[in-house]
């Protein structure tokens, strides 16, 4: 049947062959998609996967950038955001790169219906993770967006090359200040049960605190977040609906995410 994969190092925590097979089941689709660890030798293990008749796969951490440099062709979207976590082989041979990590997370915040349109959305870190989700944040017409990080030069530098696409600054977590509707974790500090402090920044239940990470328990920032009000939320939804948009590219097939996200859920705790 149609061969697709997800490339990472390591891989073998992945939840995407469990995403994307319940997906096919879902809409009736022939496809088998497994895992792959390249170690270092992600371009040739991609090479060797086209090869065997593989029509697309999935990319993560740490070859998403490689993978955009890697694409023949990039959608406008994984252009801007220097990454590529979906890959596509098209007609002529070619490998397409689209990234789905934005469009992923912005489905999720609709679902949790958090204030987009004319809020205030607070992001913090300014590294591939961030980079990857501005420009649908951009899109949906906030108030502003703020990126504040650790090293504020980055998201400076960061908030110049969104900036054509609506109000976007950049500074350190000081400069964050003031009521936000929407504070989005994209920092990878609670992986060492970190947080960063943000001394100016108020929130309250109107503000939903959403953690890009996911784990059984929640994280450190939505414990923060919950002792001071807000509306909290992890990234298991936007793992499965970046997962949903990469099929839909691959299979033009749209499914169901709801019973996913709670099977993948469920099987965490
Ligand atoms: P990713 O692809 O997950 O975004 P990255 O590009 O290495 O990974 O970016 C990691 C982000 O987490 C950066 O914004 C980083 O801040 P710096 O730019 O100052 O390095 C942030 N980060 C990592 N550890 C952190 C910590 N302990 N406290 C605050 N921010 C942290």
């Amino acid at each position: 049947s149609d061969l697709y994969c997800v490339f990472g190092h390591p891989i073998s925590h992945s939840r995407s062959p469990a995403l994307h097979a319940a997906f096919a089941a879902q809409t009736d689709q022939a496809l088998h998609y497994e895992a792959r660890d390249p170690d270092e030798a992600f371009e040739s293990a991609w090479h060797a996967f086209v090869e065997e008749g593989g029509l697309g796969a999935n990319v993560t951490v740490p070859f998403k950038e490689r993978a955009y440099r890697l694409a023949d062709r990039l959608t406008e979207r994984a252009s801007r955001a220097g990454a590529v976590n979906t890959l596509m082989v098209n007609a002529q041979g070619q490998a397409l790169g689209d990234t789905t990590d934005g469009v992923g997370l912005l489905r999720d915040l609709v679902r949790l219906q958090a204030r987009l349109e004319g809020g205030r959305i607070l992001v913090l870190g300014a590294g591939g993770a961030v980079r990857g989700v501005l420009e649908p944040l951009l899109e949906t017409a906030p108030a502003t967006v703020m990126v504040a990080n650790r090293t504020a030069s980055k998201a400076s530098a960061l908030a110049e090359a969104f900036k054509d696409l609506g109000p976007v600054e950049g500074g350190h977590f000081d400069d964050a200040t003031g009521h936000f509707d929407v504070i989005i974790n994209g920092t990878s500090a609670s992986l060492g049960n970190e947080l960063p402090a943000l001394p100016n920044v108020t929130l309250d239940e109107t503000t939903l605190a959403y953690d890009m990470m996911y784990a059984a328990r929640p994280t450190v920032f939505m414990t923060w977040a919950e002792a001071l009000g807000a509306r909290t939320s992890d990234g298991l939804g936007m793992l499965v609906e970046q997962a949903a948009a990469s099929f839909e590219l691959w299979r033009g097939a749209v499914p169901e995410t709801e019973p996913v996200r709670r099977a993948v859920r469920q099987a965490l705790t």
